[in-house]
């Protein structure tokens, strides 16, 4: 539990105990169980909601199923919702109780307290966006870690500078600014030492993400086309290619198909004449792989063979490429002239500054719609919903959207 915690009464409104989902073992399905203590232990930048509807993360039904992620036993997991807010940190909060509706990320998966898979959750108020009208409450609840995802990915990995999309945040240089060892110390180098300032991605530049059909990927298309990045998309056409070609929002300057690895690589190859420097990947090792190999030019043939062409020679721009992982990354170390990424996520709610940038700048962006959040594919009621959503999950049902859980 973090520094400066105290015990703080608990409002007359708020009972104290509560129903919980909680996961005794890997492999194990989540148990409803009921009278568990409502968290009562805040720090001074710390609010209670009551949760409204859950969205569910892939790593809800990975972290049980492949036994990781999983700090302690037995473990609350969770990590968004849509609530009501029920007790301020303090008398100049920026949200108000029955604030209607707050959203919550909630990405320290360390701390129990904060675990949406709970009727009452402890947030940072600096990890809380107050909900505007105009989006619903399910609609809501799926678009948190995917925008705080997106973000960091574009603004922390490939320096993507968003001042000038309604007054959002130049990452790069706000954890620049930032005092070095307040950064975790895991993330610190990817903070401060990921990008240059000669390498970073802006206006014009084309970005290819791999796994586009993904709600991280509907995020950071939607992200990289506000701050003027060209966006290739790559996804299984079949399932994805018409909602995405007509889509206002997603669609991007390139669609490709991804049934063929070889052959998307040299579609993005041929149509960015070899200039794409920027990729994120979504879905895993194998993929981010191919993404590297679009990143690479294309192999010299000498005497008659292909060689693996390096960036050092004189057709490479003098500028790096990068590749983010947002779920793993090549096997082998990167070639000379590419960088790999790993998305800082932990900067969201370990460095208040950032975390409330973010989500000062997601209400902004969804009050005056230059986002639209994922599409939700469907709703499920109840704790015991949760079970059936991540089972339709671990089935690949859902795809291209979320799922939501209204409690
Ligand atoms: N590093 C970080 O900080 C961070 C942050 C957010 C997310 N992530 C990770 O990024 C990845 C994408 O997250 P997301 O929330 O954007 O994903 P998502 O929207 O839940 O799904 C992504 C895509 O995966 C495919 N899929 C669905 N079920 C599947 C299954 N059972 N097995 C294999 N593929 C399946 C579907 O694509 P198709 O139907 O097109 O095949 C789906 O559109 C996840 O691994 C997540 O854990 C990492």
């Amino acid at each position: 539990m973090s520094v400066g915690v105290e015990e703080a009464p608990i409002p007359e409104s708020v009972p104290k105990s509560q129903t919980v989902l909680l996961l005794h073992s890997a492999k194990d399905p989540y148990h409803v169980t009921k009278d568990y203590l409502v968290p009562s232990e805040y720090n001074d930048s710390e609010i209670l909601v009551k949760t409204h509807t859950i969205g569910l993360n892939p790593i809800d039904w990975k972290a049980p199923d492949f036994n990781f992620g999983l700090p302690e036993l037995p473990y609350i997991a969770g990590r968004e919702l849509v609530g009501q807010v029920v007790r301020v940190a303090n008398d100049h909060s920026r949200l108000h109780i029955g604030d209607l509706q707050v959203i919550v990320v909630s990405s320290d998966y360390r701390d129990l307290r904060k675990a949406a898979y709970q009727e009452y959750v402890i947030a940072s108020d600096f990890n809380v966006a107050k909900l505007p009208p105009q989006i619903s409450v399910t609609n809501g609840a799926a678009i948190g870690v995917a925008f705080v995802a997106a973000a960091l990915s574009l603004g922390v990995c490939l320096g993507a500078d968003f001042s000038d999309v309604v007054g959002g945040p130049n990452l790069f240089k706000l954890v620049r600014e930032h005092d070095p060892e307040l950064l975790p110390k895991d993330v610190r180098s990817e903070c401060l030492g990921g990008i240059s300032e000669n390498d970073r991605a802006k206006e014009g530049d084309w970005v290819a993400v791999w796994g586009g059909s993904a709600t991280s990927a509907n995020l950071i298309v939607q992200l990289a086309r506000l701050v003027g990045l060209q966006v290739i998309t790559v996804v299984d056409k079949a399932k994805h290619g018409l909602r995405l070609s007509n889509h206002t929002a997603l669609r991007p300057d390139l669609l490709v198909d991804s049934y063929d690895p070889e052959r998307a690589i040299e579609i993005i190859r041929a149509n960015t004449k070899g200039k794409l420097r920027f990729g994120i990947d979504t879905r895993g090792r194998d993929t981010a792989t191919h993404l590297l190999h679009a990143l690479m030019p294309e192999p010299q043939l000498v005497n008659g063979h292909a060689t693996s062409a390096s960036h050092d020679d004189a057709k490479q721009p003098k500028v790096s490429a990068h590749l983010v992982g947002l779920t793993g990354l090549p096997k082998e170390a990167p070639p000379a002239g590419v960088t790999f990424h790993t998305v800082p996520i932990k900067i969201f709610h370990d460095v208040p500054a950032v975390g409330e940038t973010l989500v000062l700048w997601l209400e902004r962006l969804l009050e005056q719609g230059l986002i639209l959040p994922p599409e939700v594919l469907d709703v499920e009621e109840g704790f015991e919903g949760v079970n059936r959503g991540l089972d339709r999950m671990r089935k690949g049902e859902i795809s291209g959207g979320r799922l939501v859980v209204k409690i």
